[in-house]
Parts: structure tokens; sequence; C-alpha cells
């Protein structure tokens, strides 16, 4: 049993996270500024969990908060989730990215360093390899200049963590390059809950399905995929939140920065997507084919090989499984956590 400090553990892949944490028995600390969750899921988590955490409200761009923080509980290493993630909207704000994103993933190693906590997993993304790599990507393949400053931020974020642990080998990271997550706990007490209008694929059809929005737009029907539509690796939220786990429990053990591709090895199309959600949850999802979204590649999945053999970790659910999680949760809670 460890003491772990979750940044950003309120949001979506950060909740999830939590309840694997404390069913494995760590005791865990969440740090969030609550910008783009609510206390609510921290809440449900601990019903779910049947096990408290403590709750920090705070903002990881405020070093003196940090220091207070590691002062008083005794940290043995942090998941760094806190992060803006909206493609979109980091494009007309860039500043705000690069200070939440990498001045505020700074300060937090700062404040570890200071603390003498050096065992970090982080949140990368699929995102920071070159487009012209060729699906099924590996984590050997070389990463390019993302198409818009998000993925710019986690870029950066992962050189400035691979150059730190060049440095002072005390560090001990996992940079996990997450595909597409989606679905959400069994309880469908806690899922995905995207403030305004959905960027994402699965957040919007469920709220085609639920009467929210009224019909999809497939992005793009004219790639080079079977049928047309662009193809990426879901990989259930579930999953990966185990894979957290079994990267915490890898660096708790080792030195060195180490990055791993966390999805299932398989790609899905869009069209694929929508017709197995109306396959499996009898919901006809009405939709029409758009023009292809700006920075969008044709397909992404993922060499997975590295995580399954290095971390002892195997994705469980199927795509059928994500579709019906995703679905039980916005059915529940049509207004998410509100
Ligand atoms: P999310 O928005 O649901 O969760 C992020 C959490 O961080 C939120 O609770 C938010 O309030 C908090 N936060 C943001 N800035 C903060 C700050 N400065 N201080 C304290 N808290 C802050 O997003 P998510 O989908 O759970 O993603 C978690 C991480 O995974 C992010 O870093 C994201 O970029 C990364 N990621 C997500 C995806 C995806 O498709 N969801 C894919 C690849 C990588
Ligand atoms: N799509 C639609 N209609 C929509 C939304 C999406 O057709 O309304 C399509 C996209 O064109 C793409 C697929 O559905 O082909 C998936 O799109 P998402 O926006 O759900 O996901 P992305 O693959 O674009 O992006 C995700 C995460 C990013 C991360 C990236 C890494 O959202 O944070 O994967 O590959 F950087």
């Amino acid at each position: 049993m460890a003491k772990i400090l979750v940044t950003g553990g309120a949001g979506y892949i950060g909740s999830h996270t939590c309840i694997e944490l404390l069913a494995a028995d760590h005791e865990v600390i969440v740090l969030d500024n609550l910008c783009n969750s609510s206390e609510e899921a921290l809440l449900r988590v601990q019903d779910i969990a049947t096990k408290v955490m403590t709750f920090v409200q705070g903002d990881i761009r405020d070093s003196a908060a940090l220091d207070r923080l590691f002062q008083t509980y005794a940290i043995d290493a942090v998941i760094h989730f806190a992060g803006l993630k909206a493609v979109g909207e980091s494009q007309k704000f860039p500043q705000l990215y690069f200070d939440n994103n990498i001045a505020g993933s700074l300060s937090l190693f700062n404040a570890m360093e200071k603390a003498g906590v050096f065992k970090l997993v982080f949140s990368s993304s699929a995102t920071v390899y070159d487009e012209a790599n060729v699906s099924p990507l590996n984590e050997t393949m070389p990463t390019g200049t993302p198409s818009n400053n998000y993925g710019y931020t986690k870029l950066m974020v992962e050189q400035i963590l691979q150059k730190l642990q060049q440095a002072d080998e005390r560090w001990s990271i996992a940079l996990l390059r997450y595909f597409n997550p989606v679905g959400a706990h069994k309880s469908s007490r806690i899922g995905e809950d995207p403030q305004g209008i959905p960027n994402n694929l699965m957040p919007y059809l469920t709220q085609v399905a639920v009467g929210r929005r009224e019909k999809l737009s497939i992005f793009g029907n004219d790639y080079d995929t079977a049928d047309g539509t662009g193809v990426r690796d879901y990989i259930h939220v579930v999953d990966l939140a185990n894979a957290h786990l079994c990267a915490l429990n890898n660096r708790l053990n080792q030195t060195g920065c180490r990055v791993w591709n966390i999805g299932t090895g398989k790609g899905s199309s869009v069209l694929e997507l929508k017709n197995t959600f109306e396959q499996v949850n009898g919901i006809e999802i009405p939709f029409e084919f758009s023009p292809r979204r700006e920075g969008d590649v044709a397909t992404s999945f993922a060499d997975n090989t590295r995580a399954l053999s290095e971390l002892g970790w195997k994705p469980q659910y199927s795509l059928k499984d994500m579709l019906a999680d995703s679905w039980n949760w916005q059915k529940q809670n049509p207004t998410g956590f509100n």
C-alpha cells in the first residue's frame, strides 16, 4: 500500500483510476481545481469503492499549495492527470494551454523534487506520434510536430520528463500514451461529462442517443480506410485506469523513464462504432457525413505489446462493452453530474 497523489483525480480518467487505486488498498489524495469536473464525481468514487479519499481543491500552478500538500502527506508517488484537453480551445488560447499544461506540470515536478518524491505516471497521448508513422504505432516510432497546441503540450511535457530523468536518476517516470478512452464504470455512476458541445465522438454520439443533440456528424467518408471513415483504437476507461495501476507498480520498483502505449491494438471506424452502438443498445443514431475535420489522421491504433509484456496489463473489455457502458452512464445521467 502506498500514498498516491492523483492530480486531476475528479476528471473522467482520474476518477476511474481512483476507484482502482482504492480497490488495491492505496491511500489516495486528489488535487483538482474542478475547472472541468465536479466534486460529485469524488463522492461517487468513495461510494463505489466504500472507502474514503482526501480531496484538496487547488491548482497545480500554485507552488505554495503544492508545498503544503507534500509537507502534510507523505506521498510515495504521483499520477498526473491534471490538464486541459480541448483541441479547438488550445488553438484559440495557446497561452492558457502552455500555462496550464506545461507550466503547471513544471510546478508539480519542482514541488515533487523539493519533497523528495520521484515516482510519476504521466498522461500522454497517441497524438505525439509523427503523422507519417503507419499504424500499428509502437513506442520506438518517431514523435512528430503535433497539429495542435494541446498535442504540443503533451510532447513538451514528455520531453521535459525525459530530460529530468537523464539529469537525475532518482526519477522513475511512466509516460502513458493513451489512444481513445471511452466507456464508463459498470455502476453507471461515474463517466465522461464534457462541458458544452462535445469534441469527441463517443460523448457526442451518446448525447444524440439521449436526445440532447439532433444528429451525429461523421467527419469525412473519403479516407483511405475500409469504409472511408476514420479509424481509432478505442479503449475502455476501466482498462485504462488499470494500466495506471500496473505502471505505478512497475515504477515503484524501478528507475528510468519509459513510454507505454495504452490501447487495445484494434482499430474501429466511426461507422463501425455507430453501427455497433445501434446494435448493442437498440437505438438508432441519426447521422450525416460532413467534411473532414482539420488535423485528423485516417488511421491510428496501437501496437500494445510493450505494455502487455512489461506491465503485465491486458485490456479486458470489448468494443461492445465500451458502447454499452457509455450508453448506460449517459442514459442514467442525462445531464452528467448536474
Ligand atoms: P478531464 O478534463 O476529465 O480531467 C482533467 C482534470 O484535471 C479535471 O478534473 C480538471 O478539473 C483538472 N485540472 C485541469 N487543470 C488543472 C489544474 N491546473 N490544476 C488542478 N486541476 C486541474 O480529462 P480526462 O479525459 O480525464 O484526461 C485526463 C488526462 O489525460 C489529461 O491530461 C488529458 O490531456 C489526458 N488525455 C486524455 C485523453 C482523452 O481522450 N480523454 C486522451 C489522451 C490523453
Ligand atoms: N468524429 C466524428 N464526429 C464527431 C467527433 C469525432 O466523425 O463528432 C471522428 C473523428 O474524425 C475521428 C474519430 O471520430 O475519426 C475520433 O475522434 P475523437 O475526437 O473522439 O478522438 P481523436 O482521435 O480525434 O482524439 C483523441 C483525444 C485526444 C488525443 C487523440 C490522440 O480526444 O485528446 O485522441 O490520438 F490527443
